[in-house]
């Protein structure tokens, strides 16, 4: 197996992307985040800072200055060129992200590099087919929030090599401390083709007045020990980006438990997107 990845580049410093940077600068990785304008960028520093602040004051971390100093916010993709490993943490959106791939794989140098998604959803074949190296391009999906849950799900497509699977493993497993399950590259991988129509049932069931949100997730927590309910969970992962995944799943297997239910749709076009935009199922 080639080297050990020491250098990470991360694209898109969101809610996911934000929380991939920081895990791997605690693990010592020099870290270079990539965001599409001065202004996300910004924010994204804002949000890591203030996520290291917490870890901080927890005792969780004993510097959250040294670990910033590990991370570089910029808003031009070449700073990603000698970068051994770039997570793509950008919108669930499946031309934006082939576009992407596209432009990494004419930036990033490294022969060895492994160009990595943090897609909820899109096929990982769709990402490699737009690159010169097919077999480098791994999905390394995280869960939210990324510095607390432990799973990182490896996808590799039809055409990623063993050897960069091993790596990906090597980085989430060792580098990272995460745990690692393995999912064929299909539409949701394991956790989200599982998880989304339990969710999208939820919001069916809000939609015909069938119970209260409250009552609803109170039922999943106390009856069946979840430690949100799902309509809360919508929430924190973003009603867009709920949405997103819910389409590629309807799109992929063509069953009407992926389709998004109109609620959804209505309080995406409103703008009511969870805990990120302070108003969703619940206000915040
Ligand atoms: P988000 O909306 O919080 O962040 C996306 C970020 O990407 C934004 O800051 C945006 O400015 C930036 N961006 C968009 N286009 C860009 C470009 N071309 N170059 C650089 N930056 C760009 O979204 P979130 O939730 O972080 O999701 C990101 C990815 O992670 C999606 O593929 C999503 O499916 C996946 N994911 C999301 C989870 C969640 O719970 N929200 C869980 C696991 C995966």
């Amino acid at each position: 197996m080639s080297a050990e990845i020491q250098l990470v580049g991360v694209v898109g410093c969101g809610l996911m992307g934000a929380g991939i940077a920081e895990v791997s600068a605690r693990a010592g990785h020099d870290v270079v985040v990539v965001e599409s304008s001065d202004a996300a960028a910004a924010a994204g520093r804002s949000r890591l800072e203030q996520s290291l602040a917490r870890a901080e004051a927890k005792g969780k971390i004993d510097s959250a200055a040294t670990v910033l100093e590990r991370i570089r916010v910029v808003t031009d993709l070449e700073g990603l060129a000698e970068r051994d490993l770039v997570i793509e943490a950008i919108v669930e959106d499946e031309s934006a992200k082939t576009e992407l791939f596209a432009r990494l794989d004419a930036i990033v140098t490294s022969p060895e590099a492994i160009l990595a998604s943090n897609t909820s959803s899109i096929p990982i074949m769709k990402l490699g087919v737009v690159t010169a190296r097919p077999t480098q391009v791994i999905g390394v999906h995280f869960f939210n929030p990324v510095p607390v849950l432990p799973l990182v799900e490896l996808v590799p497509s039809l055409l990623t090599s063993s050897e960069t699977t091993a790596r990906a493993r090597a980085f989430v497993e060792t580098s990272l401390g995460k745990q690692a399950i393995d999912s064929q590259d299909r539409a949701g991988f394991v956790v989200n083709a599982l998880l989304v129509p339990f969710v999208l049932s939820a919001i069916r069931m809000l939609e015909s007045g069938f119970a209260t949100a409250e009552d609803i997730d109170r039922g999943l927590v106390l009856g069946a020990a979840h430690p949100q309910g799902p309509l809360a969970l919508a929430d924190l992962i973003g009603l867009d980006t709920t949405k997103a995944v819910a389409e590629s799943l309807y799109e992929e297997f063509k069953e009407p438990l992926y389709a998004a239910p109109p609620l959804l749709n209505r309080m995406v076009d409103a703008g009511l997107l969870g805990r990120k935009t302070g108003r969703g199922f619940y206000t915040y």
